[in-house]
C-alpha cells in the first residue's frame, strides 16, 4: 500500500501533461538525453536520500521535514531548512489541486460531448480559456462550472487526508493506481494502432510522433535551456525537494529496504512518464497536426497540448468521448494521488509537532 502510495505521489499531472509539453517544446529527441542523464545522476540518488531521511525521521516520530532535519542536524536553524519542504508542497498543492479539478471537469465535459463540434485549435483553446476564466465567451457562464469541479476536488482531497494514511491515502492508491495504468495502457494501444490518420499527409503519422521524441538530436545539447528543462522535469516528476517522499517514508518499518523502495518508485514513475505518457499526447498530436504545429502548441501554453489538442483528437476518432473520458479521468487519478501526498506532510506536521487531532489538522489546513 505504501509503495503504491509513493508511486501515486510521483506519478501525477507532471507525467502526462508536463512531460509531453517539456519534451515537445525542447526539441523532442534532444530533450531525452539530458533527461535520462539527470534521472540517473540526480533523480535516483536524491530519491534514496529522501527515503533515507524520511525513514530516519520517522523513528523519532516526525512525519514531516522540519522535525526530520532537526534530528539530522543538531542546530537551531536546521528545522527552518526542513520547513522549505512544507512550504514547497503547500504552494504546489494550491495550484495543483485547481489544475486537477480541470481534469475532473473535462472528463465530464468529454463524456457529455460538450465541446464536440468545435473543429479547430483556436475554438478549442477559447473553450479552455473560457472554462479557466481567462477569457469571457459564450461557452461558460463565468467560473461557476470550474468552481463546482474545484469544490468536489477540494472536498475529496481533504476527505482522503482526514481518513489518514491506511484508510485514506493507501486505499485511494490501491484503487486509483491500477485504474490509472489500465486507462493509460488502453489509450496508448489505441494511439499506437492509429497509424496515419490522414493518408494524404503521410508525414503526419504515429511513427513520426515516436520518431520525434526517440531520435536523439545531439545538435541541441549545447543549449543550456534544454538541460535546465530536463533537470526541472526530473525534480517535478519524481516529487523531489517537496518533502512528500520524506513524509511517506517516515511510515517505513525498520526492516524495510529503502534502496529497493526508492528504485521501485522511480522506475514506476518513469514507466508511467516515458512509456505511457510519451506514447499518448505527443505521437497523437504529431499524427493529427504534424511536428511543427505540435511544437508550436506546446510552446503556446502549458495546458494547450493536454486540454486543447487532445480534445480535438477525441472528436475525430471513433468512441472518442470514451477515450477522452478515460484520458481525463486518468489525469484526475494521477493528480489526486499526488496532491494528497503534498497535503499529508502538512497534516503530519500539525499532528506531530503541535499535537493536533486529525480532525483539527484537517480544519486548520
Ligand atoms: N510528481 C508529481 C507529478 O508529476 C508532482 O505531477
Amino acid at each position: 500500500g505504501l509503495i503504491l502510495a509513493v508511486a501515486g505521489n510521483a506519478v501525477g499531472l507532471g507525467n502526462f501533461l508536463r512531460f509531453p509539453v517539456q519534451a515537445a517544446s525542447n526539441g523532442g529527441g534532444a530533450f531525452m538525453i539530458p533527461y535520462f542523464i539527470f534521472f540517473l545522476l540526480v533523480g535516483i540518488p536524491l530519491m534514496w536520500m529522501e527515503w533515507g531521511i524520511g525513514k530516519y525521521g520517522g523513528k523519532f516520530g516526525h512525519g514531516s521535514s522540519p522535525g526530520m532535519f532537526d534530528v539530522l542536524w543538531k542546530n537551531k536553524i536546521s528545522k527552518y531548512f526542513g520547513a522549505l519542504g512544507l512550504f514547497v508542497s503547500t504552494i504546489i498543492m494550491i495550484y495543483y489541486t485547481y489544475i486537477e479539478s480541470w481534469t475532473l471537469g473535462y472528463s465530464f465535459l468529454t463524456i457529455t460531448k460538450s465541446y464536440f463540434g468545435l473543429e479547430n485549435f483556436e475554438l478549442m483553446k477559447s473553450f479552455l480559456y473560457s472554462y479557466q476564466g481567462r477569457e469571457t465567451s459564450h461557452f461558460f457562464d463565468g467560473l461557476t462550472t470550474a468552481y463546482i469541479f474545484f469544490l468536489i476536488t477540494f472536498v475529496l482531497n481533504f476527505w482522503v487526508l482526514y481518513r489518514g494514511i491506511s484508510k485514506g491515502i493507501e486505499k485511494l492508491a490501491k484503487i486509483a493506481m491500477p485504474l490509472l495504468f489500465l486507462f493509460a495502457i488502453i489509450i496508448a494501444i489505441r494511439v499506437i494502432t492509429l497509424g496515419t490518420p490522414d493518408p494524404s499527409q503521410p508525414e503526419n503519422s504515429i511513427a513520426n510522433g515516436f520518431g520525434f521524441i526517440w531520435n536523439p538530436d545531439f545538435s541541441k545539447l549545447d543549449d543550456p535551456k534544454v538541460w535546465l528543462a530536463a533537470a526541472g522535469q526530473i525534480f517535478f516528476t519524481l516529487s523531489l525537494g517537496m518533502g512528500t517522499i520524506h513524509a511517506y517514508a517516515s511510515y517505513l518499518k525498520p526492516k524495510d529496504d529503502i534502496a529497493l523502495s526508492g528504485l521501485a518508485t522511480a522506475s514506476t514513475n518513469e514507466f508511467a512518464e516515458v512509456v505511457l505518457g510519451g506514447s499518448i499526447a505527443i505521437p497523437l498530436s504529431v499524427a493529427f497536426f504534424g511536428i511543427a504545429t505540435t511544437t508550436a502548441m506546446a510552446k503556446g501554453g502549458s495546458f494547450d497540448l493536454g486540454f486543447a489538442s487532445m480534445p480535438l483528437v477525441f472528436e475525430k476518432i471513433p468512441f472518442g468521448e470514451i477515450f477522452g473520458f478515460l484520458w481525463f479521468l486518468l489525469l484526475f487519478f494521477a493528480g489526486i494521488t499526488s496532491s494528497v501526498a503534498m497535503g499529508q506532510q502538512v497534516m503530519a506536521f500539525l499532528e506531530d509537532e503541535f499535537g493536533f487531532s486529525r480532525k483539527k489538522s484537517t480544519i486548520v489546513f
